[in-house]
């Protein structure tokens, strides 16, 4: 598991059997950074309050309520690129 930032978005990127996903990096409950929380057997774990998630689909098992925002993975000439919605933050450097 390894944590990005794309703008003031937080981006936690698994590769689990040989595939990338990527959801959001807090957790949907309070907040806790996911990646300090466990991976085991697909298994998401968050290290806070152990809410768990499918981690190759992002859909809660403990709550089932749950769900993490993921974000579309592409590998392209051996880099892994995730689309981001920047929402209001300039991706352009200012002139
Ligand atoms: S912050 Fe993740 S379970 Fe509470």
């Amino acid at each position: 598991m390894q944590l990005f930032r794309a703008g003031a978005t937080s981006v936690l990127l698994l590769k689990i059997n040989g595939q990338y996903h990527a959801y959001q990096g807090r957790c949907p409950h309070q907040g806790a950074a996911l990646v300090d929380g466990d991976l085991d057997d697909g298994l998401l774990t968050c290290p806070a309050h152990r809410w768990q998630f499918d981690a190759t689909n992002g859909r809660g098992v403990n709550p089932e309520s749950a769900r993490l925002k993921c974000f579309p993975v592409h590998v392209v000439e051996r880099k892994v690129l995730v689309e981001v919605e920047l929402g209001g933050v300039n991706a352009e450097p200012e002139p």
